[in-house]
């Protein structure tokens, strides 16, 4: 399998779910501005070991769905001896190309995942063929002119309007930048 150097080493699937980052984040409130409803389906793309896996089977119960889809065996491997709700349901899948049907998901989730990810034009098409006609793709970043040293190369990194202008060119409606702190931002997109 032929990586690119953005691509997350597995070695370092401690750094996914330390403690500082559950403080961070706490996945269940940020996870809450989604109004995800019970028996939705939800696409956790670039799931590692599961950080946002497992809020998100929780969110939408025993009737929902979770795909947790990565190109990392060794990293869903953790996310299954992590003993997921019989809801989540782990694909390795490498992507651009995303191993589920045409409109098969309420929401795709995307965190930190897009910046590793070649080419993204391809990702951002597979992720207009997957979203269904009510549903939304949102991507969480980290922000090139962050201050703290956290996260991948700078060089790595995505702008906003880059993310933006990837999901209008693919048809996505209403793209925005809907929150960001010094390090991150957060970009959804709807399909209709
Ligand atoms: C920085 S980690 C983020 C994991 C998780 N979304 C989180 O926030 O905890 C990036 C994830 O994307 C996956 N990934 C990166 N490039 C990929 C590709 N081309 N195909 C499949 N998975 C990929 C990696 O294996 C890794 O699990």
């Amino acid at each position: 399998m032929a990586h690119n150097d953005k691509r997350f080493d597995p070695r370092r699937q401690h750094t996914l779910l330390n403690s500082d980052r559950l403080a961070k984040w706490d996945p269940p409130r940020f996870l809450a501005r989604f109004g995800l409803q019970p028996g939705q389906t939800v696409l956790d793309l670039g799931s590692g070991p599961g950080f946002w896996t497992l809020p998100l089977a929780e969110i939408v119960g025993s009737t929902g769905w979770v795909w947790a889809v990565d190109g990392s065996q060794e990293l869903l491997d953790a996310l299954a001896a992590r003993n997921p709700p019989p809801q989540v349901h782990l694909v390795l899948s490498e992507l651009p190309q995303i191993a589920l049907p045409d409109t098969s998901v309420d929401l795709a989730w995307v965190a930190f995942v897009f910046h590793e990810v070649e080419p993204p034009e391809q990702l951002t098409a597979e992720l207009r063929r997957v979203v269904r006609a009510d549903g939304r793709v949102a991507v969480l970043e980290w922000r090139p002119d962050a201050e703290s040293e956290a996260g991948p190369p700078r060089a790595h990194r995505v702008r906003p309007d880059q993310v933006i202008a990837r999901l209008q060119a693919d048809g996505f409606v209403r793209a925005a930048q809907t929150w960001q702190d010094a390090d991150n931002f957060l970009v959804e997109a709807f399909q209709k």
